[in-house]
């Protein structure tokens, strides 16, 4: 093995040790993964969720297993709530290294059927509070040696949702285009913005979507013939908010099982 790479593999518990993260949306799911990788990692962790109840256990759980873990319940569809969450990681952390887009709601109804309400709902969770978010955290990202923006897209921002309406499609393209111009803005500021782009992921999102039988046809489907698991898109985010990255900005990651080649 390269040594360099085996350094990398041996220092992995350790690599984000003295960096603080927010990840959005961390009270189950994907998000929840992400949390548990960057706080295995050495990171301290501040994890956000609009669900309190759900975000509290998530946060005990971490914190049995040694994380440095904290509780932020905030809607980051609402600016004030967002504005209270970034002081209050200041105010606990002292700092703020990685900014994890995650919240995020899918809904899969046809256009025509779409309320106005449920429109906005998509669009502000996540499009809106992925712009309240990077918004907030760039001044404290500045501050940083090496700042780093993950946002969740979709195999959906770059084609059409498997399973979400347009809204969910058009909000996940948004996305993209916020990550792209975001890294034009902040690259001279050593500031990294990119975005992944899941296919089919086992979580709640989608298990409380669509019926099981339908996705064990989609997952058949898939070249890899599964859906993907949380801890592999956690993964993939980890290395985008590592060192390892640093050159990488403006950029979406695919990771879908071969799902969407393009
Ligand atoms: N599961 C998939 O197949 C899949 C695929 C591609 C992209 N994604 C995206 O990945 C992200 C995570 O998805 P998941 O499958 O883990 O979803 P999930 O529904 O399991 O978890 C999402 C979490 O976000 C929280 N949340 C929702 N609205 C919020 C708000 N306004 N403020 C704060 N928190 C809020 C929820 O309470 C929940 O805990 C989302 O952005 C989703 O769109 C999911």
């Amino acid at each position: 093995m390269d040594r360099r790479l085996q350094h990398q593999q041996q220092n992995r518990g350790t690599e984000f040790h003295g960096r603080v993260a927010l990840v959005t949306g961390a009270a189950q799911g994907m998000g929840f993964a992400m949390a548990c990788r960057l706080a295995a990692a050495g990171a301290r962790v501040a994890m956000n969720d609009s669900n309190a109840t759900a975000l509290a256990a998530a946060v005990a759980d971490l914190r049995q297993q040694g994380a440095d873990a904290l509780a932020i319940p905030a809607d980051v569809t609402i600016e004030t709530e967002v504005r209270r969450m970034f002081a209050t990681v200041l105010e606990q952390f002292g700092a703020l290294d990685i900014l994890i887009n995650n919240a995020g709601v899918l809904r899969p109804t046809r256009c025509e059927q779409i309320a106005t309400q449920e429109w906005d709902l998509v669009l502000d969770t996540n499009l809106k509070g992925t712009f309240l978010c990077c918004r907030e955290a760039i001044p404290l990202l500045r501050r940083s040696e090496a700042g780093r923006i993950v946002n969740l897209s979709s195999t959906a921002g770059k084609s059409v949702s498997t399973i979400g309406g347009a809204h969910y499609t058009a909000a996940k393209a948004g996305v993209l285009g916020l990550t792209r111009h975001l890294a034009k803005e902040l690259g001279h500021e050593r500031i990294t913005v990119n975005a992944v782009c899941p296919g089919l992921i086992d979580t709640e999102m989608v298990r409380g979507t669509i019926a099981a039988a339908s996705i064990a046809a989609y997952a058949s489907s898939f070249p890899l013939q599964r859906l993907g698991e949380p801890a592999e898109i956690a993964e993939l985010v980890a290395f985008l908010a590592s060192d390892r990255a640093a050159y990488i900005t403006g950029a979406s990651l695919d990771i879908n099982g071969g799902d969407l080649t393009i």
